[in-house]
């Protein structure tokens, strides 16, 4: 197995923080991970005291991120991905997925917390035939991720790149100008590339998720959920698939789930989840 490269810009701290809870870890205590500490797990679970169901949650957003890139490699024949706010590595990471359907296919992984920077140094490694990279970099930042020269030894940016921003774009605030980094983002990319957007909503129970919002901010995070037309503003310049902006949990199904009618409440998991194609 061939090891990443993995690239550091400068100005990010690689010092791993455990006193104050992280985004990335939050997350991955939700999925049942080891990689957090007791200001994460008292996050976590202030979060789930306002919403039951956010590790069911949690693992609906990443399973749509399997079956997003499933559909991307097999029906769209996409081998590139930029998938930004990586996540600590779990089971079923974007260049896991694609390998498995395409062996030959090339992810650079973007986060900015230094305790994925020092996971993906360990578990990031591609398949033979493929390549996979990982840039230590802020997404408020993104010509410092388009600059990196790590993105342009791994992608091939003559060819279509799906970019990947699941489950990021609520710790921006509008004044972060997300529509603006999005655009940033496209821009680089040859048309017939994807957009790949999951984000968290207050519009199935915006009391509940107020509540979530307080205790992020308690923890210093920021948490901007969005509406179903604020997310679908975010795919503004690229023409969505079908079936469009949606809950997570409906947006295309596996065939397996559908055959068994295991296809969950359309409200169980609060991510808006969509596609979008560079034209
Ligand atoms: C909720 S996790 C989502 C992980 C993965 N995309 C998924 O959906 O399974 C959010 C990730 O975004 C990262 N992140 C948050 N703000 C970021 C930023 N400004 N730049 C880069 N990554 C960021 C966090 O460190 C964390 O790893």
């Amino acid at each position: 197995m061939a090891q990443p490269q993995v690239h550091t810009n400068t100005g990010l701290s690689a010092k791993i923080d455990t006193s104050i809870a992280h985004e990335a870890r939050v997350y991955d205590y939700w999925l049942g991970g080891k990689d957090n500490y007791p200001a994460d797990r008292a996050l976590g679970d202030a979060i789930a005291g306002h919403i039951p169901a956010i590790q069911t949650m949690a693992k609906a957003n990443r399973a749509f991120l399997g079956r997003s890139v499933r559909y991307l490699v097999r029906e769209c024949g996409i081998t590139q991905f930029l998938d930004i706010g990586t996540g600590i590595p779990t089971a079923g990471n974007t260049h896991e997925v694609a390998q498995r359907a395409e062996p030959g296919a090339r992810v650079v992984y973007v986060d900015n917390d230094p305790i994925v920077l020092a996971h993906a140094r360990a578990l990031m490694s591609s398949s033979p035939q493929g390549k996979t990279a990982f840039i230590h970099a802020d997404l408020h930042d993104p010509d410092s991720i388009l600059s990196d020269t790590t993105l342009a030894d791994t992608l091939d940016f003559d060819r279509p790149i799906a970019i990947m921003l699941v489950a990021v774009l609520m710790y921006f605030e509008n004044d972060d100008d997300p529509h603006g980094i999005v655009a940033k983002l496209l821009a680089a990319v040859p048309s017939g590339s994807y957009l790949v957007i999951t984000h968290p909503t207050a519009d199935f129970d915006e009391r509940a998720m107020a509540r979530v919002v307080h205790s992020a901010e308690d923890a210093g995070i920021t948490f901007h959920p969005r509406t179903r037309a604020e997310t679908e503003s975010l795919f503004a310049g690229t023409e969505l698939v079908e079936p469009g902006v949606v809950p997570v949990v409906t947006w295309r199904p596996d065939l397996a789930e559908r055959a068994a009618t295991l296809v969950a409440d359309p409200e169980s998991a609060w991510y808006w989840a969509g596609v979008g194609r560079k034209p």
